[in-house]
């Protein structure tokens, strides 16, 4: 821990957070269209600006050498750890703090040092056989993904060759919460864990319910698998880290439903977007066969998680010219930092592979470990969908989609298109890149969901939404 406040020749005076009249961050124009937001605040205050998010005073930092400065935490002196926010500890943190839930469990998310690495150790160990692509796991998974999007097009295909659809409801978030349940294991009863996900990641009156049930089901399924393990996630996380607590696996498992039901459902539907409306360059790359390049540019141009949670300074110290004052939150803003001009004028966009010195899998010590799995998840999804399409285009004006509001995620509730289907379907699923062999499924799938419960998910995510 460095405890000097870092100083330069034009170190501004030190005012307290609390003390400055912070700008609200989520506004309808947030909503609509953050990126004027982000660069309103930019021009008013530089790389570091004080907001008020939800009611709780923040610093954002929207340049993107600050954003990597904190991720990388050379320092050590940035900490997720919410026992370095003394307002959260004093209580000063409002009951009711819409993000205050994120906190219930520590977990790798919200953990330093060495627990922290042991969190890490186990998430990396038990992801590698799904997200190395020369181990056999991710060779089926990747099959079974691919069959999972097949079906719920053939789905869209039931009620004709052409119309309109919700791809975010019947294509996107059944896909990602079949993923989940393929990942999680369970084995019976995964309708029912199907349509809680779904409960869960919609937040709507049912879900506080549905995460109870959920975390019962969670509890279930590790103990079943310590008698049994499967060829599953939950399993090769007990194989890491046989001495967690359920309660503490059943909080890491259920991350799932945050990071591949949301965080990658939204990478889906936002390449989606990317490709009919945004980029001539990821369309270009799709038409190419490129579609992992296609993922890239989406992910960079409208990154899912577009601010990342809370961290902690630990110590006083300047940021950007700014005096950030021991225990004071910060929020790095990955969208801000893809368009700041020192990060956005640099990159060429004629080239035809965009640029990976994107912060949309964050860096340093926290950084994802599951970007490899979610970027093959996208681009299945995306492949699947537009190897099935003649034709695909928004049935609402690009300024009118309906973003979620979140602070920490930029993501569609819904995803209207008029489709029309190719006459004649591929008959065998492709490569996920499109530049790599073929790989062959192994053995039986494991976790089949039959059609009938696809369709039955689909018709009541369908119910929920009118
Ligand atoms: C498009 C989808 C995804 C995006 C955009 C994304 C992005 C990120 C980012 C930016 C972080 C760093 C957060 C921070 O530094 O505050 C992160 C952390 C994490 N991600 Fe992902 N992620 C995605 C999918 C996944 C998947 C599929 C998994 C695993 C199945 C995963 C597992 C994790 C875990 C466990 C962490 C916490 C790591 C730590 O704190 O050490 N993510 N993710």
């Amino acid at each position: 821990m460095d405890p000097q406040i870092h100083t330069h020749e034009s170190t501004p005076a030190s005012r307290p957070l609390a003390s400055m009249t912070a700008e609200t961050l989520l506004t309808r124009d947030f909503d609509s269209r953050p990126a004027l937001v982000y660069e309103r605040l930019r021009g008013k205050y530089g790389a570091v600006a004080p907001v008020d998010l939800l009611g709780v005073p923040v610093w954002l930092v929207l340049g993107y050498a600050e954003v990597l400065e904190v991720l990388r935490n050379d320092r050590g002196i940035w900490s997720k750890n919410p026992d370095d926010w003394p307002a959260f500890g004093k209580g000063e943190v409002p009951a009711d703090w819409p993000l205050r839930p994120t906190y219930a469990s520590r977990g790798v998310s919200y953990s330093e040092g060495r627990e922290h690495a042991e969190f890490r150790e186990m998430w990396s160990a038990a992801l590698r056989p799904f997200q190395d692509r020369s181990q056999p796991q991710a060779r089926l998974l990747e099959e079974e993904v691919r069959r999972y999007a097949d079906e719920l097009l053939s789905l869209l295909a039931e009620s004709g060759q052409s119309g309109w659809a919700d791809l975010s409801a019947q294509y996107v978030r059944p896909l990602m919460l079949m993923v989940c349940n393929r990942l999680i294991g369970f084995g019976v009863g995964t309708e029912e864990a199907l349509m809680d996900m779904w409960r869960v990641t919609d937040a709507g009156p049912d879900a506080p319910e549905a995460t109870a049930r959920l975390a019962a089901m969670l509890t279930e399924v590790i103990v079943a698998k310590r008698q049994q393990p499967g060829d599953d996630l939950t399993s090769a996380m007990l194989a890491a880290r046989a001495d967690l607590p359920v309660e503490q696996l059943a909080a890491e498992i259920g991350m799932l439903l945050g990071v591949v039901g949301d965080l990658t459902g939204s990478l889906i539907c936002n390449t989606i977007v990317e490709v009919i409306v945004g980029n001539t360059a990821a369309r270009a790359s799709l038409a190419g066969g490129m579609v992992r390049e296609t993922v890239n540019r989406a992910a960079m141009a409208n990154p899912a998680n577009n601010n990342l949670t809370l961290r902690f300074a630990t110590a006083d110290t300047v940021l950007g010219g700014t005096v950030i004052m021991a225990g004071d939150p910060v929020m790095l803003s990955v969208a801000a930092a893809h368009a700041d001009p020192r990060f956005a004028q640099a990159l060429d966009p004629s080239s035809v592979h965009s640029s990976r010195a994107h912060l949309a899998w964050g860096a340093g010590p926290h950084q994802c470990p599951g970007d490899e799995l979610a970027t093959t998840l996208v681009t299945i999804a995306v492949e699947r969908l537009f190897e099935r399409m003649a034709g695909l285009e928004l049935a609402l004006p690009a300024d009118q989609l309906p973003w979620r509001a979140s602070p920490i995620m930029r993501g569609l509730r819904a995803l209207p298109v008029r489709f029309r289907l190719r006459e004649f379907p591929p008959q065998a699923p492709v490569p996920a890149t499109g530049d790599e062999p073929r790989a062959e499924a192994e053995g039986p799938a494991a976790g089949t969901v039959s059609r009938s419960t696809l369709s039955r998910l689909v018709r009541a995510l369908l119910r929920q939404r009118s």
